[in-house]
């Protein structure tokens, strides 16, 4: 165990690394700034805040439409961060990346358009206990529509998928499983891999929410053989309004466009539209161009980091925590399952998550509270919501020791 006032041992200079994010020298309310809220949004180094600003600064112009030397420069920038991406998740083919706002337009693109190719009448969806909203609403709207079925994977009280529930829903009848890989809420890291393998021995595609794993794990889509994997900019240290879909060409290639627009054709005449093929197809619009280059200057951050490193580290901070934390007597951790990310959820006998999140920010401390847009994982503990703290590696142990002390502050206030 390591005790307080130690430094938790890393690969990574940490102290080197806060100072490429200029958010963590601020303080809030008259306290230096604690953030353990990077599963909201995580902070951004300043090589991602630079390319941005540099962008608007001497880049700006749109892409794909010009002949003009600012925007073929920038249209050879923006694909060139599309494979940034591509060689980051080992995909196929730089057209297999669609860039979207985030998760969760992802996630509605698939489950439009899949679902108007491929969803009848009677046909099941299968989804999970622990699904963020972003992950479910979409897949009961398709099932609305469709008249369609969703079936509903469920967890054990440690919030661990139950996989011989999963086997036992899957039947002819599922026409796509949508799981996350690492739930916002519990922490739990899904055996994804396993679960695709299911699937597809069912003969069933499935997406793979990563919204909260792109930050703390490789994921390579040609090894997990994903059929759609998917994830938001801004949680892996990106812009906001920019997200990633990962799609296998014969997928996508058969979908119909989700938006269109333009961009998105070949030909148009008022008889017929041509679409064009990918990854256009499925980019409705003026893109968020800087984001797109931003995100891309993101996975090159990471990468010099070493997400194996990243993973290490987070895990030595959720370690620490973890028993600190279950040291308070009063206190609940939601969400013990044996394979776990840096995120850690709690309640406190007799006390509202608000009060405590309110208490905590005036330290400084920024946690989440609340259901965290996962309302059946708050229906199944029978809570209405947590205090959740997340950790990215520009967080310290000395942070945790800081924060356990306002807790404890924090209960005493309120008790
Ligand atoms: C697991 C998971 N899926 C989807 C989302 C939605 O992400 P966004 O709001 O960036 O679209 C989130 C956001 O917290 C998430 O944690």
């Amino acid at each position: 165990m390591t005790a307080p006032g130690a430094t938790l041992k890393s690969s990574l200079d940490i102290k080197k690394i806060r100072e490429d994010f200029p958010i963590l020298s601020s303080e809030v309310n008259g306290k230096p700034l604690i953030y353990f809220d990077s599963a909201s949004t995580a902070q951004k180094p300043k090589v991602v805040i630079d390319s941005v600003s540099n962008f608007y600064k001497y880049q700006n112009a749109n892409v794909h439409r010009g002949v003009h030397t600012l925007s073929q420069e920038i249209t050879v920038a923006y694909e060139k961060a599309r494979v940034t991406i591509q060689h980051h998740l080992n995909a196929a083919h730089p057209h297999e990346i669609i860039f979207t706002k985030g998760a969760t337009e992802s996630i509605n693109l698939v489950a439009h358009s899949f679902g108007k190719k491929y969803i009848q009448e009677g046909d099941e969806i299968i989804i999970s206990e622990m699904e963020h909203h972003s992950n479910i609403l979409p897949w009961q709207q398709v099932c609305e529509e469709k008249g369609a079925i969703l079936k509903v994977i469920p967890m054990n009280e440690a919030g661990e998928l139950m996989l011989d529930e999963f086997e036992k829903l899957l039947s002819p009848k599922t026409k796509i499983v949508a799981v996350n890989h690492i739930s916002n809420t519990l922490g739990t890291i899904n055996p994804i891999k396993a679960i695709i393998e299911l699937a597809h021995r069912n003969h069933t595609p499935i997406l793979i929410d990563g919204a909260q794993a792109v930050s703390h794990t490789l994921v390579d889509v040609q090894s997990l053989d994903a059929d759609f994997y998917c994830f938001s900019g801004h949680k892996l240290f990106g812009p906001t309004g920019v997200g990633v879909l990962y799609g296998k060409e014969k997928y996508l290639n058969e979908m119909p466009p989700y938006q269109v627009g333009g961009g998105t054709i070949k030909t148009v005449t008022f008889k017929k539209t041509e679409y064009a093929d990918l990854p256009l197809k499925f980019e409705a619009g003026t893109p968020h161009i800087a984001g797109g280059i931003g995100l891309a200057e993101a996975i090159k951050y990471v990468n010099l980091l070493g997400l194996e490193n990243i993973a290490a580290y987070e895990n030595s901070l959720l370690e620490y925590a973890t028993i600190e934390l279950n040291k308070i007597e009063e206190l609940r951790i939601i969400g013990n399952a044996k394979n776990k990310t840096s995120v850690i959820s709690f309640v406190v006998e007799g006390l509202h998550p608000f009060d405590i999140g309110t208490i905590l920010d005036q330290l400084g401390i920024a946690v989440r509270t609340g259901h965290h847009c996962t309302q059946p994982i708050m229906q199944h503990y029978g809570i209405q919501g947590t205090v959740r703290v997340s950790f990215a590696f520009y967080n310290t142990k000395d942070e945790i020791d800081t924060f356990i002390k306002g807790l404890e502050r924090a209960i005493k206030m309120l008790k």
